[in-house]
Order: structure tokens, then sequence, then C-alpha cells
């Protein structure tokens, strides 16, 4: 790809530029899911490449498992690391305390797991995630085929209960079918608009039999690197409560873009 990046694609390029900094020789790194995490696995492609960085990689899904493999990252299963230094990862949504919601790649559950198998969850996103409630991203929830039709009536019924605005979910579809995730189950998109208390919510949802998991991160994500159309980032920790402020400088005609084709 020549030419340049889009204010969108710089925000979130510039993101992932700047987390590669949480990532060191020798580490086992949980490798995350959508087009945010897609800049930073290209990113730590090129450190390999260039700079001889060596890491293992736990790809959260078969599409960055094969992105990490193209650009010459080492893949392995969570199972092979057992346990990770760090696990970067976009999100839909977060807050000011981080807690994220996550799922629209429909992910989240691999996602989950890797990151909660993490010394640290880094966050890379655009400024547009930043909320100061969770909810106006439908929250995704995945759930087994069998019932699903009673699973979502059940989910439904409980959410009237809670500190929610909204209490319909839909069945997300690829094209005429349900989508099915990597580990075969459908993902219900919940329309809550406001999510009043997420941590509550997260804990009520996942008792319903037939749900699997459900999109909110909470008190796993400890930092987040926001980028800008303009190439500012800010890193916001919120173990320590620092804000940094960065500028990455950077050509777009780079050879990490490659794979994007003209
Ligand atoms: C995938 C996810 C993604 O991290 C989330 O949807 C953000 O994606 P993008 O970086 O493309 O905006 O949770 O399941």
């Amino acid at each position: 790809m020549s030419g340049r990046l889009s204010p969108i694609d710089t925000a979130k390029f510039v993101a992932a530029k700047r987390a590669c900094d949480f990532v060191e020789d020798g580490m086992r790194v949980g490798l995350g899911t959508g087009s945010t995490a897609a800049w930073l696995v290209r990113c730590l492609g090129e450190m390999i490449r260039e700079d001889g960085l060596r890491i293992t990689g736990v790809p959260t899904s078969t599409r960055t498992a094969e992105l990490a493999r193209q650009v010459g990252i080492k893949v392995v299963s969570l199972d092979e690391a057992k346990w990770l230094d760090v696990t970067i990862d976009g999100a839909d949504e977060f807050d000011d305390e981080l807690n994220l919601i996550k799922g629209g790649g429909g992910a989240l559950l691999q996602e989950k797991i890797v990151a909660t198998a993490s010394d640290r969850m880094v966050v890379i996103a655009d400024k547009s995630k930043q909320v100061q409630t969770l909810g106006a991203f439908p929250l995704p929830v995945e759930v087994v085929p069998f019932g699903w039709q009673t699973t979502k009536a059940l989910v439904e019924e409980t959410l009237a209960a809670l500190d929610v605005l909204g209490d319909s979910g839909t069945l997300r579809m690829n094209g005429d079918s349900a989508f099915v995730t990597d580990e075969g189950n459908y993902i219900l998109d919940l329309h809550l608009n406001r999510i009043g208390n997420a941590r509550q919510l997260a804990l009520v949802i996942n008792q319903i039999p037939g749900i699997v998991e459900n999109g909110l991160f909470i008190d796993i994500c400890d930092v987040v690197v926001i980028g800008h159309g303009d190439g500012r980032v800010e890193v916001k920790d919120v173990n320590t409560g620092v804000t940094q402020q960065d500028k990455i400088d950077f050509v777009d005609t780079e050879n990490l873009f490659s794979d994007l084709g003209e």
C-alpha cells in the first residue's frame, strides 16, 4: 500500500505501534483480534524481521493466527505457552476504569481466556472507543447453538430486571446464516444502550444456562493506548493512575503495509 492512511487507520496504527513498547525479547504475547490488533501483529512482524525480536504469540482467533504466521511470528497454543507476559488487543468500548466491551469481531471467548491468562492486558484503540458509560455498542454474548432461542428469551427476561436501558438481543448473522465462532457457538448482540452496573451484569448473564461467556471485560485491562488521527497517543495505566502523551512519527509506505494491497 502506498499513499496515506486514513485518520482512523492512522489512529489504530499509532496505538498498535506504541503498544509494541510493552513487548520485550523472549516474551509470550497474546495477540488480539480485529483491525487494530491486526496492526499490532504487522508491527510485531516488522520488529521480528528488522530488529531480530524473538517472541512467541498466542492468537485469539484463526484470523489472527493466519496473519501472525504470515508476518513471521512463532505461533503456539495457550496450552503450550501456559501463561503470557502480555496480551495486546483492541476493544469496542472502554470506560475510565478500563472496563471493556469486546467481541465485535466475534472472538470474545478466546480473547477473554487469553487476556485473563496474562500478567498484563494492554488495549489499543482509537479515541472513538472511549465512553463515559459502557453500552452504546451492543454487548456480544457467546451462546451454545442448542436451544439458543430459549437462552435468548431467558437473557431478555433477566435484562428487564437489571440496570440497563434496553433488553433485546439479536442473533449475529453471517449473510443468511448464523455467525459461528471459532468454538462453534453463536453470538447474541444485546442492545442495552446504557449499562448501569457492568460488574453485576457480567456476573448475572454468565449464570444463565447456554451462555458461554459475555463480552464485558471487568478488571482485566491494565493499560489502554489511545491513538489519534494526527499520530498522537495517550497511554493510560489504570494501576498507577498515570497517563503519558506521545507522538509517533512514521512513513506510511513502510513494507509492514504490504499485505494490505494497493
Ligand atoms: C474482536 C474484538 C475486537 O478487539 C473489537 O471488536 C475491536 O475491533 P477493531 O479493532 O476492528 O475496532 O473484540 O472480537
